[in-house]
């Protein structure tokens, strides 16, 4: 892979890389899109990640299809799909991590104590085996694009971070590989996530400046949904995550909500310029 993408580099041409775990679906296409708008060639790779999983997390159930991937990528005009499997990215004897110190302690740090450690890793390992100019990385997991941006200025990373934003069902469902576990009828409490985001944007449209408020509302309306436990509701500055008590300057709200045994996220910015 190096040597294919230093060849690239040598005729000039500009590389855009997308990382995934694959099962892909329109949100990952998306990026791709947005890597072709920007770049020569896309490289899109495809490693569902141990590190990044925590012990009891879904590493074994995680949805997995790599021919249809595959002729997804090629629908999109990808150019290189990376699948390295978990030993030649992780041989015996490996013990480099890459940690940040602040920005894996707020939202889905809080439950997941070494998933961003785990992503920070293989994605340092990523960029120096595909050696893109740019990466693409979707806002829909907006903590892990706040943590890539934040690595790659910390450890002087020559790529680009590009954000993308949130694509979403018809219904507003924000897209995951993770949404095939649902049931139809968890389906429908999986909405809660977006209609409450929805509602704490309109809430902040409205006047309303109390972050508190805005989160009671929140909790309360995804409550009303059977079957739904919330991990997080947080209001915060979009580059510190940082909570915020008063939505005086642009501001974020991330949800992490269990449907059955299924772990959901979804984020909104409330207010872009206050
Ligand atoms: P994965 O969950 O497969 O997501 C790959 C990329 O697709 C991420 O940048 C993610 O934010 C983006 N994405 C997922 N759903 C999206 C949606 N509905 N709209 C827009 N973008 C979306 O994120 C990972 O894999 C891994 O942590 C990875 C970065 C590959 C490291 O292992």
């Amino acid at each position: 892979m190096q040597a294919r993408s230093d060849l690239s580099r040598r005729q000039g041409r500009k590389i855009a890389f997308v990382p995934t775990m694959g099962f892909l679906h329109e949100g990952h296409l998306s990026l791709m899109k947005a890597g072709h708008k920007r770049a020569d060639e896309v490289i899109v790779s495809i490693f569902v990640n141990p590190t990044q999983f925590g012990p009891g997390e879904d590493l074994e159930a995680y949805p997995r299809d790599f021919d249809r991937d595959c002729r997804l990528c090629e629908k999109e005009g990808v150019n290189i799909i990376f699948a390295p499997d978990a030993k030649e990215l992780y041989p015996n004897g490996f013990q480099t991590y890459m940690t940040l110190e602040k920005l894996p302690h707020h939202l889905c740090g809080i439950s997941r104590p070494s998933h961003f450690r785990g992503v920070a890793t293989v994605v340092s390992k990523l960029f120096n085996i595909v050696k893109p100019h740019i990466a693409i990385f979707g806002e829909k997991d907006f903590q892990q694009l706040q943590v890539i941006r934040r690595m790659v200025k910390d450890m002087n990373f020559d790529v680009e971070i590009v954000g993308a934003p949130i694509v979403r069902e018809t219904d507003g469902l924000a897209m995951s590989s993770r949404n095939t576990y649902l049931s139809p009828e968890q389906r429908v409490s999986a909405l809660s996530l977006c209609k409450s985001l929805q509602k704490a944007k309109e809430m902040t449209a409205s006047g309303v400046t109390d972050a508190t408020k805005i989160i009671d509302a929140t909790i309360k309306l995804i409550r009303n949904y059977p079957e739904t436990a919330i991990d997080y509701v947080a209001v915060c500055d979009p580059e510190t995550l940082d909570d915020m008590k008063i939505i005086d300057k642009p501001a974020v709200m991330a949800l992490a909500v269990k449907v059955g045994k299924t772990r959901l996220i979804d984020n909104m910015m409330l207010a872009e310029r206050v």
